[in-house]
């Protein structure tokens, strides 16, 4: 039997941002954080660098909002910029309260001007600014912030629940625009469940899974993006996709990053026969920023014609190595790999997606009551290119921003009352799994192809056409067969697939992460590509 739900706040989505939301909260308030599998399941658990942030005293706000804007390739939003670096040592001084255990350095707090904490660098940052845990920054992050929400009455966590789309007072045809809540996939029983909620949060990061290749889990679907596009938000700058440089290239080998931080602490880029090439590139060679190494690795496998590059740190002492990067020594470890005495075989994946739901500071999307943080949201901080470790920072002061916003609301809203339950009675199971698999596969596989490191207009053309085509069939399936966990992954990704496509045939330039061969120069202005869905101002 199908339920229905009440809670003040909905939170789709278990990572840093959905967290850190709900601990934010005041502890009156009946708040339900949500996620498609296990709790870890998400981005976060598996992010290893570490938050970006102004934190000792030889480093500025200034330096890190430059950074940030010169990465961003002329795109950011300076106000959002400064407004996140502002915010930045106040969100790391809250996660160390929660108890997250970052990796401390006497030393460095002696060279660095005070601060305790060990700071590495990544691509892109003028200074040594990275706050970690080792190479596991999300996982201690992750498990640091679960436990603080398990003490937490107010705090209800579920697994196994597949947000399907949200309701809207103008999807039910009610006077207003306001989001009411979400049905919801119970994947423990099958039964699509009404989730009313006075505010609701997409906290549902990315959609790196669009791509064949990908650093991500295998959640990361665009859930929230083609959530809020269907319930009327707009959508800005997808064409800005993130590929990480390193991830390990090893056939068994799903989606294992190689941190960025490995560079940062002296790592080299080097060709199968010994070579170095990035300084061919770029005048900060291996640590320039990501956009740039990436296309840098992606032509010389091509020029070259082979499978992988090599990123080198075997120089650097054992204990050293060992100890910065416990986690990225193991797992190569496992694969046969010692890197300690030999290179790592590197190629790049999907990794991040710059784009998202437009918000303003406080995550506040063009839907009253309906906010998204984190990876689901644009907020004008990432520009044409995120720098190395914003993004979680931008988790932080955004989630917090959002918990503010609604607390200053909370006496106008009312819970939200007779929502219609979900209506399962024109559809049957499904004979034909099939088709999703294949769906999926194709779509990834020509999103890699065409809409990838390199693009052309000839290319964007033909995913475009197949995009539509895969469209048709998914809604026809979706209106025919019940929903499942892999359905509705489906039909979110070929929705945002076709937004990524429409929003990079818009733009007529090569700028950050979007390079294309038929527009190879920059415009002299920078502007956002902004999509309205059909029903926007409705
Ligand atoms: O390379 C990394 O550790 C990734 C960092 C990031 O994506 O911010």
């Amino acid at each position: 039997m199908s339920q229905h739900f009440q809670h003040d706040v909905l939170v789709i989505g278990s990572g840093a941002a959905g967290l850190t939301l709900a601990l934010t909260l005041p502890s009156h308030l009946n708040i339900v954080v949500l996620s498609k599998a296990d709790l870890s399941n998400g981005s976060t658990y598996w992010a290893q660098g570490g938050v970006a942030a102004v934190l000792d005293d030889t480093d500025t706000v200034d330096s890190h909002v430059e950074d940030t804007l010169i990465a961003g390739a002329g795109l950011c939003r300076e106000d959002a910029v400064r407004f996140t670096v502002e915010h930045s040592r106040d969100a790391i001084q809250w996660l160390i309260d929660q108890g997250v255990p970052f990796t401390r350095d006497d030393e460095s707090a002696r060279e660095d001007g005070g601060f305790e904490f060990h700071l590495t660098r990544e691509g892109g940052h003028s200074h040594r600014r990275i706050i970690h845990a080792a190479d596991a920054t999300g996982a201690a992050i992750f498990n640091t912030l679960l436990e603080q929400a398990k003490k937490r009455p107010n705090i209800q966590l579920l697994e196994q629940r597949v947000a399907v789309d949200l309701i809207t007072e103008r999807k039910l045809g009610r006077e207003g625009q306001r989001c009411l809540g979400a049905y919801v996939l119970n994947r423990n029983n099958g039964e699509v469940d009404t989730c009313h909620a006075r505010f609701t949060v997409l906290a549902c990061g990315g959609a790196a899974k669009v791509y064949l290749y990908t650093s991500n889990p295998d959640g990361a679907c665009g859930d929230g993006i083609a959530m809020a596009w269907r319930a009327g938000c707009r959508v800005g700058n997808l064409e800005f996709n993130q590929f990480h440089p390193t991830c390990l290239y090893h056939p068994q080998a799903k989606s294992f990053l190689i941190t960025e931080a490995v560079r940062g602490e002296g790592g080299l880029l080097k060709l199968p026969n010994g070579e170095r090439f990035m300084q061919r590139f770029h005048p900060r060679a291996e640590l320039a920023p990501r956009d740039v190494v990436a296309r840098a690795i992606d032509h010389e496998m091509k020029r070259l014609g082979v499978d992988c590059v090599y990123l080198d740190i075997s120089h650097k002492p054992a204990e050293f190595v060992k100890s910065h990067f416990p986690t990225v020594y193991e797992r190569c470890l496992d694969f046969g790999i010692d890197i300690t005495r030999e290179p790592i075989p590197v190629v790049p994946a999907a990794h991040y997606t710059c784009g998202g739901v437009v918000v303003d500071k406080h995550g506040r999307t063009d839907i009253p009551g309906l906010y998204a943080i984190g990876e689901t949201s644009f907020t004008g901080l990432h520009g044409a290119n995120r720098m190395a470790s914003n993004s979680l920072l931008e988790c932080f002061v955004y989630a917090r921003s959002a918990a503010q916003d609604m607390l200053s609301q909370l006496d106008q809203v009312q819970m939200p009352t007779d929502l219609p339950t979900w209506d399962a009675s024109q559809v049957t199971d499904s004979d034909e799994d099939v088709i999703i698999a294949h769906n999926w596969d194709e779509l990834r596989r020509f999103m890699w192809d065409y809409v990838g490191i390199v693009r052309t207009n000839k290319r964007l053309q033909r995913a475009q056409h197949r995009v539509r085509l895969l469209l048709s069939e998914i809604d026809e399936f979706y209106s025919n067969y019940k929903v499942s966990r892999d359905l509705i992954e489906l039909r979110n990704l070929a929705l945002v697939a076709e937004l990524i496509i429409n929003s990079a045939m818009q733009r007529r330039e090569s700028r950050g992460l979007h390079y294309t061969l038929d527009y190879p120069d920059l415009l002299p202005e920078a502007h956002d590509t902004i999509l309205e869905p059909p029903t926007f101002g409705d």
